[in-house]
């Protein structure tokens, strides 16, 4: 079998099976699975494949077709320029959450000594990309997930950013009064009776990092008022929403007094992050 057979009939496979990005999803499996990058698989068309290496593009094969995350099975995810490991256990970066990056960048000034803290981190992916344009700053990031800590510090290890990462609840966690310039998080929003989250990611990402009590606002609204007191009169609040969620939100940070509220849309039009100033 060519590798043109290969990419042909696995990208039919992953399309009778419904799932989303068929040829896209095949490309990215089979480079990985044969280490080659995507380009070469059009330049090695017609390569016969052993059996071996078939066996490789097998294995990815069966796993995505089962709705495993093409990210979880490559083992990293492209966010704002880096690639962050990822793994089971903790949520893998979405695009929509770049726009929290791309409006820090456009408010605050990459050669100031900002004190910034990222609550509920994840992967790492914010608080790490922030930390790479912003030099100076001293980013701290917690996530009361055990596995999502090792996995931002082996991101932080490979992108070569000091950090100070926090194995916490964020609920207990006492924060220095009027100490940072950000605040920064994409907590878990989304109501827990939400019917529009997909089987594949119930399945396959923690819950913990998605899901919410009070209609999905618990976290945004606990952790708005905790960023409140920690923040520097003048200092940020920025955090990513539901599509569904700014208007109750912007009238919660209005009475916890903050101003200068924005919302900010994704590429899909969507309501997707809110910024606000102490
Ligand atoms: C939506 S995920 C965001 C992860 C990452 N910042 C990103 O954007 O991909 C929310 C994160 O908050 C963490 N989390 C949930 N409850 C928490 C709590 N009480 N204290 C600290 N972190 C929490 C989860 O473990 C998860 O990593």
């Amino acid at each position: 079998m060519t590798l043109k057979d290969v990419l042909d009939k696995t990208t039919l496979f992953f399309k009778n099976k419904n799932l989303p990005s068929p040829r896209l999803d095949a490309e990215l499996l089979l480079s990985d699975a044969l280490n080659i990058s995507r380009m070469e698989i059009y330049l090695k068309f017609d390569a016969p494949l052993k059996e071996q290496e078939l066996e490789k593009c097998r294995e990815h094969v069966r796993r995505r077709s089962g709705g495993e995350p093409v990210a979880y099975i490559l083992g990293y995810k492209g966010f704002y320029g880096h690639d962050f490991f990822v793994e089971p256990g903790v949520l893998i970066p979405r695009p929509e959450t770049e726009f929290i990056v791309d409006e820090i960048k456009n408010k605050l000034n990459k050669d100031d000594a900002l004190n910034i803290i990222d609550l509920g981190c994840g992967s790492g992916c914010i608080g790490l990309s922030l930390k790479k344009i912003f030099h100076r700053a001293q980013v701290e990031m917690v996530d009361v997930s055990e596995a999502a800590v090792r996995l931002s510090e082996k991101n932080a290890k490979n992108l070569n950013a000091e950090v100070h990462i926090l194995h916490k609840d964020v609920e207990k966690l006492e924060l220095q009064t009027e100490h940072y310039d950000l605040v920064v998080s994409n907590p878990p929003y989304i109501a827990k009776d939400d019917k529009d989250v997909s089987e594949h990611v119930k399945e396959y990402e923690p819950h913990e990092a998605l899901f919410a009590e009070e209609d999905g606002y618990y976290f945004l609204n606990s952790w708005a008022e905790k960023a409140f007191h920690a923040l520097k009169p003048g200092g940020y609040l920025c955090m990513e929403m539901g599509y569904n969620q700014a208007k109750e939100l912007k009238t919660k940070l209005s009475d916890l007094g903050y101003k200068n509220i924005e919302v900010i849309k994704d590429l899909a039009s969507f309501d997707r992050v809110i910024l606000a100033q102490k």
